[in-house]
């Protein structure tokens, strides 16, 4: 069930949409942003509320890679694997990662602190490889840098 905090903050969003439907996006990313990933009773509370099934509210979240259908670490390192990053360097960030941080793509450390993903172009491609913690962009990672980047986020 929605919580009221969570009810109010969904109706503020949709509010500007003529069918609140066109609004999963934004109810998704706001019931993750409460609860850290969308379980499957988030996307029928979420269903419920936009007025859909949970079948299309699923489906939603599971093609939008920023929607978590697992539960995440407290920050989400994702790297880029599209085609200039992978050039420029993507599996030796990564190889970086997973020596570092004792975790593989898809994989949370132990600690809860980092999940590592993979993600498609993150549209930092003139600054590749690209990668992105939680809400920031890094451009030109290295694996020298991949330390002193991941160390701001405990
Ligand atoms: S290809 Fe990596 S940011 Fe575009």
């Amino acid at each position: 069930m929605l919580t009221d905090i969570e009810r109010h903050e969904l109706e503020a969003a949709v509010k500007h949409y003529p069918d609140k439907r066109a609004g999963a996006i934004d109810a998704l990313l706001i019931v993750q942003r409460r609860r850290g990933w969308i379980s499957d009773d988030s996307v029928l509370d979420i269903a419920q509320f936009l007025g859909m099934t949970g079948e299309d509210v699923d489906s939603i979240a599971t093609f939008y890679n920023l929607i978590f259908r697992k539960p995440v670490g407290r920050h989400v390192a994702f790297v880029c694997d599209s085609i200039s990053c992978w050039i420029m360097g993507y599996e030796q960030v990564c190889a970086r990662i997973k020596e570092r941080y004792e975790i593989e793509p898809g994989q949370t450390t132990r600690d809860g602190r980092l999940t590592f993903l993979p993600i498609a172009c993150l549209g930092h491609c003139e600054r590749a490889p690209a990668m992105m913690i939680d809400q920031d962009v890094y451009g030109c990672v290295t694996p020298d840098k991949v330390e002193s980047i991941v160390e701001k986020y405990r």
